[in-house]
């Protein structure tokens, strides 16, 4: 057996449905004796985009770290619909961008746009801050930015950790042993930060500004209620082929001259 066939035999034997192509990668990213330790890696569990050290979102292709929670596709709703919200020269916030996902997803969209990032975990900010032009800062929700930005924030864009306490002992074992806990875990029902969020995001937006959200689908509608709360204009998103829904929230209030 040649070497690419043993290493796609194990990787069909341990589970990986798209062996060839894992194996591919895996080749590419290693020399000859690292191959064997990913191929190891990967049979007992890893993320291969932790492997690779590199994730591809919306036709980016951007660095990740292990430790670091892997970009989902469904995000890219969080993109588009934030994009739909922005004017010219508009300023945005990634809010808990892990490895900086949906402001890459903007930036790359609208080099235009000042974009401004917040993360808890110092290992994704550092992989954000490669992924990403403008500034990263490391703290909680939106505590590290500079006050300056406060009312007059166009976009706010989050995918805040939001699986069910109780959920994440469902999830593959991919994620439940690989990705940080502070990346999934939203609480009772998957909103508990989103509860601190809210409220603190509609003081940053500027009226008229928006704050986009990702959810579960069966979390959609008490987060469009936490937003009306706050004074948000709040519609649900749903997209089938990405298997995205996202809540969208516009500050209602009218400029005044
Ligand atoms: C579901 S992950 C999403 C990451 C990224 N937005 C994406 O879509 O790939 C949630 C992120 O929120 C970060 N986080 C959790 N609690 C936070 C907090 N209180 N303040 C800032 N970031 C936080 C986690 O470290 C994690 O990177």
């Amino acid at each position: 057996m040649t070497e690419m066939a043993e290493v796609v035999a194990r990787l069909r034997a341990a589970g990986c449905v798209y062996a060839e192509q894992e194996a591919a990668l895996l080749h590419d990213v290693a020399d000859g004796v690292a191959l064997d330790d990913l191929v190891a890696r990967r049979v007992a569990g890893e993320p291969l985009e932790h492997l690779l050290g590199r994730v591809e979102f919306r036709g980016l292709r951007l660095v990740l770290t292990p430790g670091v929670f892997v970009p989902r596709q469904r995000t890219a709703l969080v993109v588009e619909e934030g994009l739909r919200a922005l004017r010219s020269d508009a300023l945005a916030i990634d809010l808990c961008c892990g490895a900086g996902t949906i402001g890459a997803g903007i930036g790359s969209a609208r080099p235009d746009v000042e974009l401004w990032a917040t993360e808890l975990d110092p290992t994704a900010a550092a992989s954000a801050r490669q992924n990403l032009g403008g500034p990263v800062r490391v703290g909680d929700l939106f505590e590290p930015l500079p006050s300056r930005l406060w009312g007059r924030v166009d976009l706010v864009a989050a995918n805040l950790p939001y699986v069910p306490t109780a959920a994440i002992a469902t999830m593959p074992a991919e994620a439940r042993d690989h990705e940080p806990r502070l990346g999934l875990d939203g609480g009772d029902d998957g909103l508990r930060l989103h509860r601190r969020a809210v409220p603190e995001a509609a003081e940053w937006l500027a009226p008229g500004g928006r704050l986009v959200v990702e959810c579960g689908r069966p979390q959609a509608s008490t987060l469009a209620d936490l937003m009306r709360a706050s004074g948000l204009d709040a519609s649900i998103v749903t997209d089938d082929a990405l298997d995205g829904t996202v809540v969208s929230g516009r500050r209602n209030d009218t400029v005044t001259a």
